[in-house]
């Protein structure tokens, strides 16, 4: 399989990222052929801290290959390094009709927080520039969680509108999404933990921060013996950092009415803490040596630059160029 998927370098990681999308892709590598992007032009469509953007972008990169991102087996690069995508984007942007960008979720959620004059036309435009990340490079699967998946399928309605009109040059991609689909805020369990969400664990907390954020997290607002979503989202993090009996085991504790969720809650953060900590030392000694990233995303670029600019021109011609 062909797999693609893309990360914004807007914010920290958090764990949400890394069972709903990281985690899959560690496992994708293993047999298949994957393209992991960085993709900064997405991350300028809402508000973003220039000075900071260069070495946010290298963190990220960092970040995943202290995941456990195989550099030497897996491309990872930039987006912006490839300007096909944005070229691509253009060709794709006149065949979709503008109410079907209207339409997406994820644009409506952010434009419900964001104060009118910083809605762009790129922010509406975005799963455009996504569609063209993926169609470029002949994806047949795009790993990512459950919030982009109306992205993928768009870029499907895209491949096959371009394909109807002008001949088949798009291969159309469908998403996959990990077994932890959704991480919720600790804070709030009806939000996604997200980049700008307190309620969230980044990847690069430290131990007493982490074990501070599960201790605070909101449990109970439901009936004593049901369980409630903040609970629910608990387990579900319980069920991918720890044992798999612990799970029925605290089940057991909240339907018996003996659940102690001081102890669930010390149990998480343990098995967080404990998960985390050596990423982060292999994170530390990558981010020691920024000319290696750099080159190694220079080198992708150059080799995937190549592959797009194929595509391009293939599609341009069909196109009558
Ligand atoms: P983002 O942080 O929005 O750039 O998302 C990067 C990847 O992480 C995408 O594949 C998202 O679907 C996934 N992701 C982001 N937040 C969460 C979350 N709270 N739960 C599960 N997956 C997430
Ligand atoms: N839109 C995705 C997000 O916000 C990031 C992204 C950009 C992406 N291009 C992509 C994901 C291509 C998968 C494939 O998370």
């Amino acid at each position: 399989m062909k797999i693609f998927s893309g990360i914004r370098p807007s914010g920290e990681l958090h764990i949400g990222n890394y069972l709903g999308a990281i985690s899959n892709w560690l496992e994708l590598q293993k047999k298949n052929e994957c393209i992991f992007s960085v993709v900064d032009y997405h991350a300028i469509t809402t508000p973003y801290e220039k000075d900071k953007f260069h070495q946010r972008n290298l963190e990220l990169v960092a970040w995943l290959i202290a995941c456990g991102i195989n550099p030497e087996k897996t491309r990872l690069f930039r987006q912006s390094q490839v300007p096909e995508h944005t070229e691509l984007a253009w060709i794709l942007s006149t065949v979709l009709p503008v109410s079907e960008l209207f339409r997406m979720i994820q644009y409506k959620e952010k434009s419900d927080y964001i104060s009118k004059e910083n809605i762009t036309a790129g922010l509406l435009n975005y799963p455009i520039l996504m569609a063209s990340d993926i169609l470029i490079y002949n994806t047949d699967t795009v790993p990512v969680g459950e919030d982009q998946v109306q992205h993928v399928e768009l870029a499907r309605i895209i491949a096959r509108k371009f394909n109807h009109r002008y001949g088949k040059i798009f291969v159309e991609p469908k998403a996959i999404l990990t077994k932890t689909k959704r991480v919720m805020s600790l804070k709030d369990p009806t939000k996604k933990m997200s980049k700008t969400d307190t309620g969230g664990i980044a990847l690069g907390d430290s131990s007493e921060i982490i074990t501070q954020k599960i201790m605070g997290a909101v449990t109970a607002t439901g009936e004593a013996g049901k369980i409630s979503p903040a609970v629910k989202n608990l387990l579900g993090l319980v069920e991918a950092f720890g044992k798999p009996e612990k799970i029925s085991e605290f089940i057991q504790a909240i339907e018996n009415k003996t659940i102690q969720y001081v102890e669930l809650k010390r149990y998480l953060a343990e098995k967080i803490i404990e998960k985390l900590t050596p990423i982060q030392k292999k994170y530390r000694e990558i981010m020691a040596d920024p000319d290696k990233i750099e080159k190694m995303l220079s080198n992708n670029a150059r080799a995937l630059h190549k592959e797009a600019r194929i595509k391009i021109e293939q599609a341009k011609k069909e196109m009558g160029f």
